[in-house]
């Protein structure tokens, strides 16, 4: 025989990774666990379940099932901790972080193996991705706690976190959250799936040996029945959930008006695209590490190819060529690509999809391969000749299935590419630099890949646009998600009511009814009702439109149309806001006055707030064109360009009272970070904000950017919190109204931010605070350096 015909012949022998360190440690815990609680092992009131190996069909462990009252003493745990752990310093929460960190790395061997006969992914993975990326999340978190009185100044922790994570990364989702919450000070309960707790539970044994105070991270296992639980838990001051979309609307709607911060990642449908001028080999490298890593169980996965025309064909037959050379096996076998998925109810359920998916139409090619006779297994598969009315292109397989259609432009490719509820990530194979950035302004999504896919680090901000849930996870954005601004509780907030009407003879020279300001222009309120605005002495002061759901759906459409000044420069936001404000300041004594009539305050306190309107608006036109990203350099060969982009189109409730200030503070941020604002005036005192636009009409505002729409807020709110074009909603309204404004935002996911019904003092209430609010980080990995 030749040396190449030896080479041809070579198969690959057996290299199995050893589990006895694994399951001597299940062994030592007679294959049973209770729930960690309070630093101690705690039996619980559910009953029990079986942890199992879905490639092998073995059962592991006996795991247990946390009831409510379970869920009760986590939360006492914690809540009984934080105090001692809050107030330790930065420096002495960084040690524990640490050690936590040097603890992953010694037990790292044993963590993967344990991970991989839970999950059934590959030991390749786990040993090289998912345990080193552990270990890098507590290095990273240990940081910050150490930075958090330099860096993160004037916040505070929330409290008692609850976090709730999925199956497909059960120990690095685990990092991913308690990490940054124990470095901001908060404490944990915390829940890994009930298809793979183990890693948790070791994990729990490590926060033991490295000495951490009883009660700061309580592990309790269990399924959706106790995360709703923890959900629900009065206790608690913030929801962290990683999992489906749909138990991520069942969050945000079970924490409607309680108060509870939440931050969602979920689903995606990623679009990987490839131009005619990629390195198509690199590319097919890129799309077996986008849709076959982790068996396709991955919520970034590139799901969705789409492959310049021009090339397709020459990229499609490669890529089943290389299909035809991954291998599918033992999971613990160290030359495994692709192990098995996490149980049979996934593979079931993802076998059903493609089946009744392709009666609509594509082809499916899978990989022509030896494959294993039992366990969760299933074949790379390939789907082509679908279009995006295909369900198999709209809805998230979460398995190793990729969907395939061509584009023929640039353009083309964003509109398949933003064709999706979704906007987690998306990835780009282009040779050419100008059309990678180009993509990657204009694809939605919160974390975009030149030339690679599926890169993660803990000082990159992940996290997803519309469906795919928000807030960030990693980097300076992910520690503000577990911190609030110190002191920010104020008095309870009370609803303005008008003074009741003792005359009908207006006040002099007020005659005439202020429209709506949509679209640029005056508008006649389309259901032809008015409603008055009354002197705080009763005397009709005038009468304004009483908006219904038409009105704020026009606005909406106009701010639609305005989309140019999302990608306008900062320095000309900053320059029609300074107009703003120079145009407000001229018109200063005819405010002052129009506030003293309405509220009844004194001339002196109307012109302050005339004054410090006019301060805000130059504020924050400082402000537009500061508000920069950052560069941050991950371990590896690139760096991601974080960059702060407006949510869109942001939907403003102002308060009732302080009519001029109070609207004034919520919409300048919005428009100074560019978004397109669609803005409620306080619903007892208007007129200030119906002045207003006359301000705009002289200061160059673009058509559309600002519309008003007057009337009242338990009226017109919900309008705005159900609209899918809405992208964000400031609800500063009316007292009593955030509930139903949470609950209604659940449609596409619209991030709501508001009073939590308690006062605000508008005079101390801008800053940095406001333009993150306003805006979301989109990271761009770049190929850079050697
Ligand atoms: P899931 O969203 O039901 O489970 C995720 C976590 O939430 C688990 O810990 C579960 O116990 C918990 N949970 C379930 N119902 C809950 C409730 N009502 N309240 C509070 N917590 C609850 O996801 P599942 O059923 O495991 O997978 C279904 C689909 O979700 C997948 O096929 C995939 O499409 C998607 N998924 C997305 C993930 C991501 O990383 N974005 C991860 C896992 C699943
Ligand atoms: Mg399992």
């Amino acid at each position: 025989m030749s040396v190449k015909e030896i080479y041809k012949t070579l198969d690959y022998g057996p290299a199995p990774e050893s589990d006895a360190e694994a399951k001597a440690w299940l062994a030592s815990h007679k294959k049973k666990f209770d729930l960690f609680i309070g630093g101690k092992w705690v039996k619980a009131g559910g009953k029990p379940f079986t942890a199992n190996n879905p490639a092998s069909g073995a059962k592991l462990a006996m795991i247990s099932q946390a009831s409510k009252a379970d869920v009760g003493k986590a939360v006492r745990a914690a809540d009984a901790a934080g105090a001692q752990w809050r107030a330790l310093s930065g420096h002495t929460r960084a040690k524990y972080l640490y050690a936590l960190a040097r603890l992953v790395q010694k037990h790292a061997r044993v963590l993967a193996v344990l991970e991989t006969l839970d999950n059934g992914k590959p030991i390749r993975e786990t040993r090289d991705i998912d345990i080193p990326l552990v270990a890098r999340h507590f290095y990273h978190h240990a940081g910050w706690a150490s930075l958090q009185d330099s860096e993160l100044a004037g916040y505070e922790p929330l409290g008692v976190v609850g976090q709730i994570i999925p199956w497909n990364f059960p120990l690095l989702m685990m990092a991913w959250k308690i990490a940054p919450a124990l470095a901001a000070g908060n404490t944990v309960v915390m829940k890994p799936a009930e298809q793979t707790p183990l890693t948790a539970l070791y994990f729990a044994e490590l926060c033991m040996k490295a000495g951490l105070p009883d009660g700061v991270i309580n592990i309790i296992t269990g399924d959706g029945e106790t995360g709703q639980a923890i959900v629900a838990h009065k206790g608690i001051s913030k929801i962290a959930f990683t999992g489906s979309t749909e138990v991520g609307k069942f969050i945000r709607k079970a924490t409607a008006g309680s108060g509870k911060d939440i931050t969602l990642e979920l689903g995606g449908k990623s679009p990987f695209i490839v131009f005619s001028d990629a390195d198509l080999d690199s590319a097919v490298e890129g799309v077996v590490n986008a849709i076959w890593f982790n068996q396709g169980e991955v919520c970034c996965a590139g799901s969705r190819l789409l492959v310049s025309e021009a090339v397709a064909d020459k990229f499609y037959k490669k890529l089943r060529r290389r299909m035809d050379k991954l291998r599918v096996g033992d999971p613990l076998d160290k030359t495994i690509d692709m192990g098995s998925l996490v149980d049979k109810t996934q593979l079931t359920r993802i076998q059903n999809m493609v089946a009744a998916g392709l009666k609509e139409g594509g082809e499916i090619y899978q990989a022509d391969i030896p494959m294993p006779n039992k366990g969760c297994f299933m074949r790379p598969t390939l789907i082509t000749g679908v279009d995006t009315a295909c369900t198999l292109v709209r809805e998230e397989i979460f398995g190793p299935v990729m969907v395939a259609m061509t584009f023929r432009t640039p353009d083309e490719a964003i509109q398949l590419a933003n064709n999706t509820r979704y906007g987690l990530a998306a990835s780009v194979w282009s040779e050419n630099i100008n059309t990678a950035l180009d993509m990657a302004a204009r694809i939605k999504a919160g974390v975009i890949w030149v030339n690679s896919t599926n890169q993660l680090d803990a000082a990159v901000g992940f996290g997803g646009m519309r469906e795919s849930g928000y807030g960030r996870e990693g980097g300076r954005e992910g520690m503000l998600a577990y911190l609030k601004p110190k002191g920010a509780e104020g008095k309870p907030l009370v609803a303005v009511t008008p003074t009741a009407l003792k005359s009908n003879t207006p006040e002099t020279g007020i005659d005439k009814t202020p429209k709506n300001y949509v679209g640029g222009k005056q508008a006649r309120p389309d259901g032809s009702s008015v409603m008055p605005v009354i002197s705080a002495s009763g005397k009709l002061l005038g009468e304004v439109g009483r908006g219904n759901r038409k009105d704020i759906r026009n606005a909406v459409e106009a701010a639609t149309k305005a989309s140019k000044w999302s990608s306008s420069t900062a320095h000309l936001r900053a320059q029609i806001i300074y107009y703003i404000g120079e145009n407000l300041d001229a018109r200063k004594d005819e405010f002052a006055q129009r506030i003293k009539s309405m509220t009844g305050c004194t001339l002196t306190a109307a012109k302050k707030e005339v004054a410090q309107s006019v301060e805000c608006l130059f504020f924050y036109a400082g402000f537009a064109d500061k508000f920069d990203g950052a560069v941050h350099a991950p371990p590896v060969r690139d760096i991601a360009i974080a960059m702060n982009e407006p949510l869109g189109i942001v939907g403003i409730v102002a308060p009732q009272a302080a009519p001029l200030l109070g609207f004034v503070s919520l919409l300048a941020p919005v428009i100074a970070t560019g978004n397109r604002a669609v803005i409620i005036p306080s619903d007892v005192y208007p007129l200030a904000a119906t002045d207003f636009y006359q301000v705009l009409e002289t200061s160059d505002v673009p058509a559309g950017v600002v519309n008003i729409i007057t009337g009242e807020h338990d009226v017109l709110t919900p309008t705005l919190a159900e609209h899918d074009e809405v992208n964000g909603l400031w609800y500063f309204g009316k007292a009593g109204g955030v509930a139903s404004v949470e609950a209604a935002s659940i449609g596409n996911l619209k991030q709501v931010w508001s009073h939590k019904e308690q006062q605000v003092d508008w005079a101390k209430a801008y800053g940095r605070r406001y333009m993150e609010k306003a805006s979301q980080v989109k990271n761009i990995w770049v190929p850079y350096g050697a």
